[in-house]
Order: structure tokens, then sequence, then C-alpha cells
């Protein structure tokens, strides 16, 4: 297949690149930086609304993982509306783009977030359970939405709800682990917040799934089938790590240092179950915790489930 991505330089889209490229796909990188821009690669300035849309003729498929980084620095308002346009904007630009093709893909994977579903406390949430409130959610509500154009022209869209990536080379785990090494990590909201978390490897695995499912189609949740609460999370983190987690970090001082993000990032409580990939038929290959830190952090493929 030839592929287009975007966010190709990010956490996801490095991984994903490299399956994709060693299966024998083509992948065709859409890239803001222009230097150096290779043959291949296609231009794009989500920001000023700049894509050419012969560049996007002749790709079978195309996933969209572009945004702002959510966790960079304060939710100031600028910031804000960076995560928000960079999404909503940006994906805005490519499904219009991609609806005028003569030839458009059969299909879109579209990264979403599992912020969605908002703060939601013990609820069990699957891709039927309706959105909740907040800046996230309101942000990947906005945010699915803008791939109408697409779905308008007949192109398959499937909305990725993407829980915590697990991987020590970037996103959330990356920001924790030193204190976790120093002995300083402990559990957050008291421990009580549910975690929904995905192994890179099974993201990786389920967009190529998805990819090659004609019948999956709308919202899917990208989360391991083991949500564990902020408690277990901590406590095999430090497992695993041989480290001991007994500093509880309080909430209270949280919201003074991180404000907004405190709330919505890591005192949010979300149980999703990835319903709709089972279903389908994707076998994950860490769907326990432990297994699964202890395949990224211990050594490649120690823990592997089954
Ligand atoms: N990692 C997670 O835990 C997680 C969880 C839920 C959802 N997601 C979503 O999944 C997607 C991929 O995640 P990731 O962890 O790979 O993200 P990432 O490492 O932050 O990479 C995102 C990519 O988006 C592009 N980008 C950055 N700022 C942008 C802007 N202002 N406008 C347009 N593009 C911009 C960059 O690629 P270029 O410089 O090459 O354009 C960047 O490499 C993101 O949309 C993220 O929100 C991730």
């Amino acid at each position: 297949m030839e592929i287009l991505l975007s966010g190709a330089t990010g956490l996801v889209g490095r991984a994903l690149c490299a399956t994709l490229e060693d299966d024998g796909h083509t992948v065709r990188r859409m890239v803001r930086n222009t230097s150096p821009l290779s043959p291949e690669a296609i231009y794009w300035d989500p920001k000023n609304g700049t894509l050419a849309p012969e560049d996007l003729e002749g790709a079978d498929a195309v996933v969209h993982l572009a945004g702002e980084p959510i966790a960079a620095g304060r939710w100031t308002a600028a910031r804000k509306a960076r995560i928000r346009d960079s999404r909503v904007e940006g994906t805005r630009l490519l499904c219009e783009r991609l609806a005028a093709c003569s030839f458009p893909p059969s299909a879109l994977i579209a990264a979403s977030a599992i912020g969605f579903y908002g703060n939601r406390g013990d609820e069990i949430l699957n891709e039927g359970s309706g959105a909740g409130t907040g800046f996230l959610s309101e942000v990947c509500q906005a945010w699915e939405a803008s791939t109408e154009a697409a779905s308008a022209a007949g192109i398959r869209v499937v909305n990725l709800r993407i829980g915590v990536v697990l991987s020590p080379a970037g996103g959330a785990m990356a920001k924790m682990l030193p204190a976790f090494k120093w002995g300083l990590g402990g559990t957050l909201g008291g421990g009580v917040p549910w975690m929904s978390w995905i192994h890179l490897d099974d993201l990786v695995g389920a967009i190529i799934h998805t990819l090659g499912r004609a019948d999956l189609v709308g919202p899917v949740n990208a989360v391991a089938p083991g949500a564990v609460t902020n408690k277990t999370f901590t406590k095999t983190l430090g497992r695993v790590l041989g480290r001991p987690t007994v500093l509880p970090v309080p909430s209270s001082v949280l919201r003074v240092l991180l404000r907004e993000m405190a709330d919505e990032l890591l005192l949010s409580s979300a149980h999703v179950t990835p319903e709709r990939l089972i279903a389908s038929g994707y076998d994950f290959r860490f769907s326990d915790l432990e297994n699964a830190l202890g395949d990224l952090l211990v050594g490649k493929r120690q823990g592997e489930d089954g």
C-alpha cells in the first residue's frame, strides 16, 4: 500500500513508519518543515491552510496523527488555541483536500484520544459511551467532527481514540520515569483515577489492523484491555523499576502547579475498553500492565503476553 502519514516525526509516527516500511509499504510523510524535503515527502502548512490537492492523489490510505503536543507546557490561552486549532483546522484542511481528489484514498485513520470521554470515575466506557465535558473532551469532539468532509466523500474514516501510550521514548511515560527512577514516584489523585494505557507496539499494530479492516468505521478505542487505577499503575511501575513509590502527590499541589492541566490530564479518570478492536479480531500483545512495562523497561519481548 501507499500510505500518507502526518505527524511522522512524533512518538507514534516514527514507530508506525518503521513498521510499515519494514512490512514493504510505501510511506509518504506529510511534513511542515521543508528542510530537508525528501522527494517523496509532501509539504503542508496546516496553520496557513497550505496543502496541494494533487500531492494527495494516488494514496491508498491516510494515517493522520499531527497535532500540537498536549503536555509540552502550561495551558495558556495561546497554547490551548494551538492544541485545538492544529487538530481541528488541520484535520478539516486535510479532509477537504482528500475529498477533492480525483481518486481519493479508501481509508483515513485519524487520531483522537480517550480525552473524548472526560472524567468518568469508575464508569466502564466503550465506543458507544457519550462524550464528557472539559477542554480536552471538547477538542476531541471537534477533532472527530472535522473528519466529516472525508466521510461525506465516501472515504472510510476511523476516529482512533488513543489512550496513554506507553514508551520510554516519549509521551507521559518519558515524563514520569525520572521521578520514579529517583524513588520519588507516587500515586496521583489518591490512586483512584483509572488509567487506560496502550503499549506503543500495540498502538502500531492496532493502526495497521484498522487499515486492513474495511468494516471498521467511526470511533475505535485504542487502549489495552487491562486498564488499571493510578494506584496499580504506580505500584507496578515501581516494582518493575525496583524503586519505592511511597510518596503520594497531593492533588492540591498539582492544581497549584498545573492548574486546569492537573484535573484534565493527571487526575481525570477514564476506564476505557477496546471493544471494537477485540470484536474485529485484533490480538493484543500486551494486555497486562506488568508485562508491558517489563517489555519496555527491562528487556525487549521479555514480558510479552502469552
Ligand atoms: N502519545 C499519547 O499518549 C497519545 C494519547 C492520546 C492521543 N494521542 C494523539 O495521537 C497523535 C500522535 O501522538 P504522538 O504521541 O505521536 O504525538 P507527538 O509525539 O507530539 O507528535 C505529533 C506530531 O504532530 C506534528 N505537530 C506538532 N505540532 C503541530 C502543530 N502545531 N500543527 C500540526 N502538526 C503538529 C509533529 O509532526 P511534524 O513536525 O512532522 O509535522 C509531531 O511530530 C497526536 O495527535 C496525539 O494527540 C497521543
